[in-house]
């Protein structure tokens, strides 16, 4: 089954509920190696996501990605407004007309906004960044749609890989952004961009087993 345009915002609905669930986690996890602002951003500019929706739901999910990766990019400042405002155009751009995703378009919209993100911020494997999640996830979904899948089977596939990488950043060194100033201190600690990655792909799991 393909996903369609109901589940589309039904996904950022309940993104928007994590990212104001997990405010507190997430700016934690940022306090520890970095300015302790990542939950705040999440939250704000998934809030502004919802203000934003209404008027563009009943347009093709190109232009409500588009729409997202717009209000993302100037309601969330630093590294993070950017990096997801780029995710979410860039699959925009490529999805334009579509009222739904077979697993090749998923899997498309995934791979242009992770080429965004590299686009943006040039992150390299292992530098601590939201990259170390999304680059295995990719393959992992690539990988599942090679095998002419269910966008849902493409993201169950994902997850435990998403999971791994997840605690996978907690050992390394930070290489980018305001982490890679404590150096050796920024070891030991998860990643508060991979986190907050993880959970847009926990939930749309969730949305799409219903
Ligand atoms: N160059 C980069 N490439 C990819 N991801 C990055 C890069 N720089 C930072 N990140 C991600 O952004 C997250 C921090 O997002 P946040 O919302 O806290 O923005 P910020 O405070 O401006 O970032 P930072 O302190 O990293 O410069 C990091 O945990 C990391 O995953
Ligand atoms: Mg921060």
């Amino acid at each position: 089954m393909s996903m369609n345009k109901a589940q589309l915002v039904t996904w950022l609905g309940k993104l928007n509920d994590v990212y104001a669930e997990k405010k507190e986690y997430l700016t934690e996890l940022d306090a520890a190696i970095g300015d302790a602002d990542h939950g705040i951003n999440m939250n704000r500019g998934f809030g502004k996501v919802m203000e934003k929706l209404p008027t563009v739901e009943d347009k093709d999910i190109g232009t409500i990605l588009k729409t997202v990766g717009m209000t993302l990019m100037s309601s969330v400042g630093g590294a993070s407004g950017p990096l997801y405002g780029t995710f979410w155009m860039k699959g925009g751009m490529l999805l334009a007309g579509k009222d739904e995703l077979a697993a090749d378009d998923f899997v498309q919209f995934i791979e242009a906004g992770v080429g965004g993100i590299l686009q943006r911020g040039r992150p390299e494997l292992g530098d601590k960044t939201m990259y170390d999640l999304w680059a295995p996830v990719l393959e992992a979904m690539k990988d599942e749609a090679g095998n002419a899948s269910e966008v849902i089977a493409v993201v169950d596939a994902a997850l435990p890989v998403a999971e791994k990488a997840l605690a996978d950043t907690i050992p390394l060194q930070a290489k980018k952004g305001r982490a890679s100033y404590l150096g050796e201190r920024s070891i030991g600690h998860q990643d508060p961009g991979a986190t907050s990655s993880y959970y847009m792909i926990e939930t749309l799991r969730d949305v799409l087993a219903g």
